[in-house]
């Protein structure tokens, strides 16, 4: 893997361009064969990469704009199954809100200012989103991976919610999504001290699904995501929203949520398929319908 995100195959910018000039801060792409050992490159992963490496893609309103665009796109194509999200380049998935941008910010001017309205966007998309992490996220860096459904953490990978250090807190979700993955006492200490974890920490804490080799951190996330793609998407999607509706409802409700969801997969042609295959004793052909 090389030190910046893999070529496209498709490259389509988001709408933060326009913001910013010629070049995105976000980019969407096709992963191509080349970072993707496994072989084939698959049409139903997109690989979003926050692209601003010289701050080590902070996330500032022009970025989140981008995110909520590509994300918004991609969840309403039916031909996308799984969003695999990084950062470019080795250093970081991201630093964070843009400190230097908020810097002058009042009460009111925060939220446009830091594009704080793009959260809700991010925590709404459907399908599934792999996260994809080396180097530093932090602050809302470790607030997006948060909202992220699987996380692959490269060993080089550090996590935080570094905001009390600045005077503030956690402002997309670190204190409550946070306290929901690794439990109030240690979300506490780190919410608290500002103190940085390692991959392994993260990892024993809860706040990542594995941690790999950090130069096979994108090639495991795709590969991870691949495993998904080539499920029933309606199922998949269904299995998301029950899983996170956990962590907004009590059991009881919860439970209801699920059941509902479980009848309604009966009226998808993928259920009938995968079920005759398993009677049949052959591999099931999706048709996502
Ligand atoms: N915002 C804006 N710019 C940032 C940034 C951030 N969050 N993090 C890093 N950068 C910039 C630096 O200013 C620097 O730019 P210049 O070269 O122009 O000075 C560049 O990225 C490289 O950073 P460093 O030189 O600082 O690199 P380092 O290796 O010495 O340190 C670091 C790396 C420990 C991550 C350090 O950059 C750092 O502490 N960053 C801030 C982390 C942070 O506090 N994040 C929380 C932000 S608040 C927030 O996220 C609120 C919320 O809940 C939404």
């Amino acid at each position: 893997m090389t030190d910046t995100a893999p070529a496209p195959t498709t490259e389509k910018s988001a709408s933060a361009d326009a913001a910013r000039g010629p070049r995105p801060v976000v980019r969407v792409d096709v992963p191509a064969p080349a970072a993707f050992s496994l072989g084939e490159p698959d049409p139903a992963i997109a690989l979003v990469t926050i692209d601003r490496p010289e701050a080590l893609n902070a996330l500032d309103a022009a970025v989140l704009a981008g995110l909520a665009d590509a994300f918004t796109r991609l969840d309403t194509d039916p031909t996308c199954h799984v969003i695999v999200l990084t950062g470019s380049g080795t250093r970081a998935f991201a630093a964070g809100a843009d400190i230097k941008a908020m810097a002058g910010a009042s009460p009111t001017t925060i939220g446009p200012i830091g594009g704080f309205e793009h959260w809700a966007t991010l925590a709404g998309v459907g399908v599934p989103i792999v996260a994809a992490v080396r180097g530093f996220a932090l602050g809302g860096g470790c607030e997006l991976a948060l909202l992220c459904d699987v996380v692959v953490a490269g060993d080089d990978a550090t996590f935080g919610q570094p905001e009390i250090k600045l005077g503030v807190i956690p402002g997309a979700g670190g204190t409550q999504r946070l306290t929901r993955a690794v439990g109030r006492a240690r979300a506490m200490e780190l919410v608290l001290t500002g103190r940085s974890i390692d991959a392994r920490e993260a990892e024993r804490l809860g706040l990542v699904s594995r941690v790999v080799p950090a130069e096979e951190t994108l090639d495991r996330a795709l590969e991870l995501a691949g495993r998904i793609a080539a499920l029933p998407p309606i199922a998949v999607r269904a299995a998301k929203a029950a899983v996170n509706a956990a962590q907004e409802l009590p059991l009881s409700e919860g439970l209801a949520r699920e059941r509902q969801a479980f009848f309604g997969l009966f009226a998808t042609a993928d259920q009938k398929e995968g079920m005759a295959a398993f009677v049949e004793k052959r591999s099931p052909r999706w048709t996502g319908r």
